[in-house]
């Protein structure tokens, strides 16, 4: 009895042994019952899943492996909970059916997939980021799908890769810097990619790329535009390597810059003058000093990384005239690498980028402004970034470089950090973070298509809140006027709270006569040179603004019969005096629902006393910000401003530009 009971329990284990786990059995038997076949794939409940087509276990049958069904006439979507639960599974390859629909995501967190085979389906949807997942991944074939979005930045994360076969679908955007070390084979031709190929991927043929129409840059045959004229002699590649020398803590890479580099940095700056000099001078110390070169290189590398001038210990050992020689080299060195260095201030160390980099990006023009030309341009390391050229610049290098270092260190969450800067003779740029969301002046008045989109009250209120304590801030905390507040320079943010004021305090930078009209009907009217702003008409401007949110119509073009010149604080004034206040706001805001009219004629309030003509009656920043908060309150909007919001909402909006 006791022999029969033991050999009954052998046989059970046994034929545990020789069968996966249940749980896996019948995920595999629903995903096939939920994925219709056209051919009979006779999954038999009673024999074996190890014995089923397709099906490859592990040599105990412990569990499942492989499940390959290449042109077996899959139709259909392919069951959420059913192929995830194949927890051992390293190899799926479902190629060549007609499954549709997302991929399914569950298949992302198989944690030993080395192969996943779903060339030649209709997946549709986009790559989530989450593929990065798969860490064991080592062949990704999603070739001949419908795929569409961004090839996302994430696939950096499977270091195994070696095969990436993207080609044939409707993937989008900018090819992300992939920098995989055991890539072999790669394709994404036959996309609808656009910019510059990343160096990193520049090693793979021609057919890789093809058929991306917009896709430029080695190895293709046409090269990208730079995105705009670069100095005369800019650093082109190879020569202008060492151009630029990245400040950032996190690219540690030091170059040593060699004459010849040198005298390219000096060509790029555009200081042609200095460049006979500074050639002469290292020439002339390098001859009378074989090998002293690579020293001076060093130094003055290292000279620049500081902002410095170098030692001049740094050549103790040398005969005092040569070192003089090699001191003055070494200055003029780093003088002219300083000139044509892309400067990080603020936070903006986190970007890792070099000029030479910004030049090679993929760019467009975002919009020509009073204070020059924005670009986006986005880099091959991902991230996106706004770059302004600025125009009729009369500061000086210095005045300029303290001034933007002391503007770097602002750091509010309704103020766009400024994060670098380049200064040469001929040019002059800014660079910010790129905000996808736009500015309140595309929302509000931009034509469809370019960005134009419906804005309910309680954006509007908080658009207003948010300009009102980035101004607000620049007051209190800096005592820096604004000097150019208007809607185009508010960047909306998914967070309605967050919305970010750019291009403040740079009036001092421009020249004195350069017609700079704060333009559109934002100018305080005793505003004379729009190099001076005060508090109070940075204040005038914000209430041009309030209104602007209110009536939905643009400043300075604000007059109903369409007669021109009546700005739009002596329009609302106009109206207003004849009693039709609910004449002024905007219909679009009545059309959503007008159960806010008290909130709106209070801001109104708030708008007329901002606009006041007498700067003295128009009230502080402060006041101005307590006053909608107070209009707000009904809303939850009260909520004091955390002061430390600046950090979280720019690492937000980073890392949306690096994942574009
Ligand atoms: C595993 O399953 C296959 C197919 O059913 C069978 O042929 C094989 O003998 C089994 N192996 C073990 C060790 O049970
Ligand atoms: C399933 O397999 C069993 C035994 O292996 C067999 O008797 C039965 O006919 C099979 N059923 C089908 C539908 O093939
Ligand atoms: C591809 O996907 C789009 C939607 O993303 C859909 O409109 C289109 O019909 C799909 N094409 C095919 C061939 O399935
Ligand atoms: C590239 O394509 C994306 C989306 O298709 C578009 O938003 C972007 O403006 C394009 N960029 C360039 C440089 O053409
Ligand atoms: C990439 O795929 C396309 C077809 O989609 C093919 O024509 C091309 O040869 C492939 N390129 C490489 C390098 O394999």
């Amino acid at each position: 009895m006791a022999a029969l009971r033991l050999l009954l329990l052998a046989l059970a284990v046994a034929s545990c042994a020789a069968e996966p786990p249940q749980r896996e059995r019948s995920a595999l038997r629903a995903f096939l019952a939920g994925t219709p076949h056209e051919r009979a794939l006779a999954w038999n409940a009673s024999t074996p899943a190890c014995a089923w087509v397709g099906v490859t276990c592990d040599a105990t049958n412990a569990t499942v492996l492989e499940l390959r069904l290449p042109g077996v006439g899959l139709i259909g979507r392919v069951p959420q909970g059913t192929l995830g639960a194949l927890r051992g599974l390293r190899v799926l390859s479902l190629r060549s059916n007609r499954l549709f629909g997302d991929v399914p995501g569950d298949l992302f967190s198989l944690p030993d997939l080395r192969s996943l085979f779903l060339q030649g389906n209709l997946f549709s949807g986009s790559v989530p980021p989450d593929v990065a997942k798969l860490t064991a991944l080592q062949h990704l074939a999603l070739s001949r799908n419908n795929l569409s979005g961004a090839i996302p930045f994430a696939l950096n994360g499977l270091a195994n890769l070696r095969s990436l076969r993207l080609d044939g679908n409707r993937f989008s955007g900018s090819l992300p810097s992939l920098t995989l070390p055991l890539l072999e084979v790669f394709n994404v031709s036959y996309n609808q990619l656009n910019g510059s190929i990343p160096t990193s991927l520049a090693r793979f043929p021609p057919e890789s790329f093809a058929g991306n129409l917009q896709l430029c840059g080695k190895p293709l045959s046409h090269p990208c535009e730079p995105f705009f004229p670069s100095p005369a002699g800019a650093p082109t590649d190879g020569a202008g390597r060492g151009g630029s020398v990245p400040v950032s803590e996190k690219k540690k890479k030091k170059k040593k810059l060699s004459g010849a580099a040198v005298a390219a940095i000096a060509v790029g700056a555009g200081a042609a003058a200095l460049l006979a000099l500074v050639l002469l001078v290292v020439c002339t110390a390098a001859s009378r000093r074989r090998g002293a070169n690579g020293e001076v290189g060093k130094i003055a590398a290292a000279g620049t990384q500081r902002g410095l001038t170098p030692p001049s210990t740094a050549s103790g050992e040398l005969t005092s005239s040569t070192s003089k020689e090699i001191a003055l080299a070494t200055a003029a060195a780093a003088a002219a690498a300083e000139r044509s260095r892309l400067v990080f201030v603020g936070k903006g160390a986190a970007y890792s980028f070099d000029l030479e980099e910004l030049l090679r990006a993929s760019a467009e023009v975002l919009g020509k402004g009073s204070v020059g030309t924005s670009y986006k341009a986005v880099l091959e390391e991902g991230a996106t970034v706004v770059v302004k050229r600025l125009k009729e610049v009369a500061a000086s290098r210095r005045e300029f470089s303290v001034h933007l270092d002391s503007l770097g260190k602002v750091e509010h969450r309704n103020l766009l950090p400024f994060r670098g800067y380049y200064f040469s003779k001929d040019e002059k740029l800014l660079v910010c973070d790129y905000l996808p969301a736009g500015s309140l002046s595309a929302t509000l008045h931009g034509s469809r298509g370019t960005g134009r989109r419906t804005m309910d009250w309680d954006s509007r209120m908080r658009a207003a809140l948010s300009a009102a304590r980035g101004v607000a801030h620049l007051h209190t905390a800096h005592s820096l006027a604004h000097g150019n507040v208007k809607s185009s320079n508010l960047l909306l943010r998914p967070d309605p709270d967050a919305a970010a004021l750019s291009d403040y305090c740079l009036h001092q930078l421009f020249a004195p006569l350069s017609a700079r009209p704060n333009a559109g009907g934002y100018r305080a009217p005793e505003l004379v040179d729009a190099r001076r702003p005060t508090f109070k008409s940075d204040v005038y401007s914000l209430g041009v603004l309030f209104l602007e949110l209110l009536t939905g119509k643009s400043p300075g073009n604000a007059s109903v019969d369409g007669d021109g010149a009546v700005d739009l604080p002596r329009w609302v004034q106009s109206v207003v005096r004849e009693e039709w206040t609910a004449e002024v706001f905007d219909v679009e805001l009545v059309r959503l629902g007008g159960s806010a009219e008290e909130e709106m004629v209070a801001l109104l309030q708030v708008a007329m006393a901002c606009v006041a003509t007498a700067p003295d009656a128009r009230p502080d920043t402060a006041d101005v910000v307590k006053m909608i908060e107070e209009i707000g309150s009904g809303h939850g909007r009260t909520t004091t401003e955390e002061s430390e919001g600046g950090r979280g909402a720019s690492e937000e909006d980073r890392s949306r530009g690096t994942t574009p």
